[in-house]
């Protein structure tokens, strides 16, 4: 593993900070080879600059996104017995560090946390965020690695506190990868895991479409300004003429796949250059920007298994539209 560990003022509240962050020639590649491909499609995870990762942030505040608020209800509601399975002075280890309000409610119900490693692709938001986190908590030990967790990213020559390691993947973020991603994603999650360690995972449920459709397309238009800051970034990073203002933003459910799909949708026949590339693309065609699949407590718990992981528990709310999993290291699969 390439990595930097960079130097930090002897008064910074983090304890460490590794970039893993892969070069920006691969936003390049991606996007020129996804506008290339039939049909378009640009991976999800150049969302989140520093626009887009305070964009989600909005997003998580609309009436209709129901997902994070009804995964917060969870987590208060099970914290004793989170704090339990936990056991004292765990070590929480966050892939996609994100919401604030989460990973304070996690800590707060453990008994005397030893430590928390953030994990994201946004190096800026991962530090402002840990930063926070460390200030927060005194006297807790607090990691920041800046890496894509799509690839396997290895943990073990990282110091930090000895204790039982919680990985904490909240958010539904395993539905947004295709289902032989996901497994790939869980099969990476599963190393960090020893005998005894456990991974908490939010994954939302299969639910009437109307519901669905409506968190991915809220009415105040900010799920539709965080899809089309993706053509922004594209225009500013990539030395791109590409205008947003000539796509629109498309939510669809997908009933074959229990998926919804983010599209942006040309509203006219488009031409625009990316690094020196030309393209273009008639009214109606759209680039695929997002999956977001959907799943029954077995659909789910299927793709555990596929990665060498076993449910042991699992806890929904009222309405069954969102469940938190405890999984744990099962047979290699
Ligand atoms: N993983 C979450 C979800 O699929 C959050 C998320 C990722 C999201 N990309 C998004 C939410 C785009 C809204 C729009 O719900």
């Amino acid at each position: 593993m390439t990595r930097t560990a960079m130097a930090l003022a002897p008064d910074d509240s983090l304890d460490f900070f590794v970039d893993l962050h892969p070069p920006a020639s691969d936003f390049r590649k991606d996007v020129l080879d996804g506008l290339a491909a039939r049909p378009r499609v640009i991976p999800p995870k150049y969302f989140y600059d520093a626009d887009g990762s305070a964009l989600f942030d909005a997003i998580t505040a609309t009436p209709e996104y129901y997902v994070t608020r009804t995964e917060l209800s969870i987590l208060e509601r099970i914290a004793p017995e989170i704090a339990r399975r936990a056991g004292i002075g765990a070590v929480v280890i966050e892939p996609g560090s994100g919401s604030s309000v989460k990973i304070t409610t996690l800590l707060r119900s453990l008994d005397e946390p030893a430590g928390y490693i953030g994990l994201d692709i946004s190096k800026e938001h991962l530090i402002a965020a840990c930063r926070d986190l460390s200030e927060a908590h005194p006297g807790l030990f607090v990691g920041a690695v800046c890496a894509d967790f799509t690839a396997p990213v290895e943990l073990s020559e990282l110091d930090m506190p000895a204790g039982r390691r919680l990985v904490f993947f909240p958010g539904s973020t395993i539905g947004n990868f295709e289902p032989g991603d996901a497994v790939r994603v869980l099969k990476h999650l599963r190393q960090w895991l020893r005998t005894g360690d456990a991974l908490l995972l939010g994954a939302d449920r299969i639910k009437d479409p109307a519901i669905l459709t409506a968190a991915y397309d809220d009415a105040e238009g900010v799920t539709a300004a965080f899809n089309l800051n993706l053509l922004k970034r594209i225009a500013r990073e990539l030395d791109s003429d590409i205008d947003p203002a000539d796509f629109r933003h498309r939510a669809i459910w997908n009933a074959g796949k229990s998926r919804i799909e983010m599209h942006l949708e040309a509203r006219r026949d488009v031409r625009f250059s990316v690094s020196g590339q030309d393209f273009s693309i008639a009214a109606g065609e759209t680039i695929h920007t997002e999956n977001s699949h959907k799943f029954s407590i077995e659909s789910f718990s299927g793709l555990a298994e596929a990665a060498g992981l076993e449910v042991r528990d699992h806890w929904s709310d009222p309405s069954q539209h969102f469940t938190l999993y405890w999984l744990e290291r099962g047979a290699e699969a």
